[in-house]
């Protein structure tokens, strides 16, 4: 068995939400700008919640639905740029909590939006050299943390929360592809040696290189799949901006219904936005058993990658 598939989901979100009326409150902005130019309606701030409960939340949520000795997890990763600690990791904040065996394999990767498809490539490699059968992937992001709320060309975009999904290995198709290449422009996070204090973003920069990579980034999943756009039952993008989205669409003369889009909601979510949409597919009942998910996330390093992946919800 090489093949990996995911069985259940979890999400978190913070208890603040603020509409786009609330962001006319703090910068120069209106509800209908934010909605045309990028889809997004509301987005959650944590108050009080530290990133890693919300990641603790979430992944409790998709442990407890995949119905799994939690003994039996070998793994777990976080992915996120905007961890409550260096250290502990988020992911070792999850072993603790969910009280999962010492002997899992638990660290926290940072590829920015493109974490969560990162992690998936990751989880599979990992999952076929260890003992056991499940890994257990967490998105979660606190980008309000590190977000300028003074610069309105960002502080409208962005949202916190988490999203799980407990994997299993399996007889099921896996592939992947990724890329990176170094962008210190377009993208930036503050870290140890970094003299800013706020993400900082050429939103044009991102707008063009997302529009370009993504389309690239499904084509490429699929050849080494040995499937067609048609054989897949949803694409799930890195939830940034309903106009990337809906451009790639464009491009590739694809159905629309095959992209799901929650952003509306939670603004950019950057690694959580993926298994957050994940998450409420399954809610909406949308994810039947056996149905193909395309997986792709972009974003800072630049970082990029696509996973195709199966739902096999437990019975
Ligand atoms: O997760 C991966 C990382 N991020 C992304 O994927 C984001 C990718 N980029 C984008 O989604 C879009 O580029 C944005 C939503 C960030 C911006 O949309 P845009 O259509 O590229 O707008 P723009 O930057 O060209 O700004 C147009 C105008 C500017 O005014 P002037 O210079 O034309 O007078 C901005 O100052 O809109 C102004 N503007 C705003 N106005 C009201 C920028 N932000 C706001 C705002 N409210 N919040």
């Amino acid at each position: 068995m090489n093949g990996m598939q995911i069985i259940s989901t979890g999400k978190a979100l913070p208890e603040r939400c603020v509409t786009n009326d609330d962001m006319a409150k703090i910068v120069e902005t209106s509800d209908e700008w934010i909605t045309t130019r990028t889809g997004i309606s509301t987005r959650y701030f944590c108050k009080q919640q530290a990133g890693w409960q919300l990641a603790v939340q979430a992944a409790k949520q998709a442990v407890d639905a995949a119905g799994i000795d939690p003994q039996q997890i070998g793994l777990c990763i976080t992915a996120t740029m905007s961890p409550h600690y260096a250290t502990p990791s988020t992911a070792c904040m999850v072993q603790r909590e969910l009280g999962l065996a010492q002997d899992v394999f638990c660290f926290d990767m940072n590829a920015a939006c493109s974490g969560f498809v990162y992690a998936l490539e990751t989880a599979h490699a990992l999952l076929g050299t260890l003992q056991k059968p499940y890994a257990l992937v967490i998105g979660c992001e606190v980008l309000s943390k590190i977000t300028d709320f003074t610069d309105r060309n960002t502080c409208v975009l962005f949202g916190d929360g988490a999203g799980a999904v407990v994997l299993e290995r399996a007889d099921a198709p896996f592939a992947a592809m990724h890329g990176a290449n170094g962008n210190d422009t377009a993208l930036v996070c503050p870290g140890y040696g970094s003299e800013k204090q706020f993400l900082s973003m050429d939103g044009k920069a991102v707008f063009r290189f997302a529009v370009s990579s993504i389309p690239v980034c499904i084509n490429e999943v699929l050849t080494r799949a040995g499937l067609s756009l048609d054989e897949v039952d949803h694409i799930v993008c890195h939830q940034a901006n309903r106009r990337i989205i809906e451009s790639v669409i464009r491009q590739m003369k694809a159905p629309a219904e095959k992209f799901y889009m929650n952003l509306q909601h939670y603004g950019n979510t950057s690694a959580a936005s993926i298994p957050l949409a994940l998450a409420d597919m399954q809610q909406q009942g949308l994810l039947k058993k056996g149905s193909k998910l395309i997986c792709v996330g972009f974003g800072g390093g630049f970082t990029w990658g696509a996973s195709l992946i199966c739902w096999n919800e437990k019975e």
